[in-house]
């Protein structure tokens, strides 16, 4: 049983470039871990810094408009179009479609396998409209700095702030280790 779980699973990590298109996808897939690199980096840089300065609750403003900001800059600055996503959102704005929904479910399915968080990732190229696109989805493992606002405890201050911020909010409980989310990206070929 165990057994059949593995096979599936490493049948799915592996990306599935239609023909003839595979070193253009190997490349994509460099472009789109290089951009998500600077996205994480960014946005863990400023997250750190505005909770040194004003502590956490004075750090949700930098998660609400910085983590956008910082993914339209890169967006508008390379053919990607970039975000997060997760199966239990904070904004609903990040909300996965269908097929973000279905690679979050097998990362989830990875993970109960007892497969690594960090470094899980899923490539396809997909046809929207009749225009091929290549999609790219990287796994955000849970850090214990992420619990303070994705955690179960939350300083009541801190909570009635996201309350008022986000009144769909979905993303606390969660446990270091967890799958927070994914980077999603999406550029056309
Ligand atoms: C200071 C509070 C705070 C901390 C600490 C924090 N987040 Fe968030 N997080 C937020 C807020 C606020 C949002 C909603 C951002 C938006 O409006 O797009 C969010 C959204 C997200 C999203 C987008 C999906 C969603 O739920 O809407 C991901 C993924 C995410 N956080 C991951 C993390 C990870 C990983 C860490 C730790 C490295 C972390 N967060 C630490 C406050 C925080």
């Amino acid at each position: 049983m165990r057994k059949m779980t593995r096979l599936s699973v490493t049948t799915l990590l592996l990306a599935v470039p239609a023909l003839g298109l595979a070193e253009t996808t190997a490349g994509a897939s460099d472009e789109a871990r290089a951009l998500i690199q600077q996205f994480a980096s960014t946005l863990q840089s400023e997250l750190v810094s505005a909770m040194k300065a004003g502590g956490p609750t004075n750090a949700v403003e930098v998660c609400q408009d910085k983590a956008p900001a910082i993914a339209r800059t890169l967006s508008q600055t390379s053919e990607w179009e970039i975000g997060r996503t997760s199966l239990k959102t904070r904004n609903p704005d990040n909300a996965p479609d269908a097929w973000e929904t279905r690679i979050l479910e097998q990362f989830e399915s990875l993970k109960a396998a007892g497969n690594e968080v960090a470094g899980m990732s899923y490539a396809a190229v997909l046809e929207n409209d009749g225009q091929k696109v290549y999609r790219y989805m990287q796994a955000i493992p849970t850090q214990e700095v992420c619990l303070t606002c994705h955690g179960s405890d939350l300083d009541p201050a801190l909570a009635q702030t996201l309350d008022e911020a986000y009144p769909e909010d979905q993303a606390r409980g969660y446990s270091a280790g967890d799958i927070r989310g994914a980077f999603t990206l999406t550029k056309p070929l």
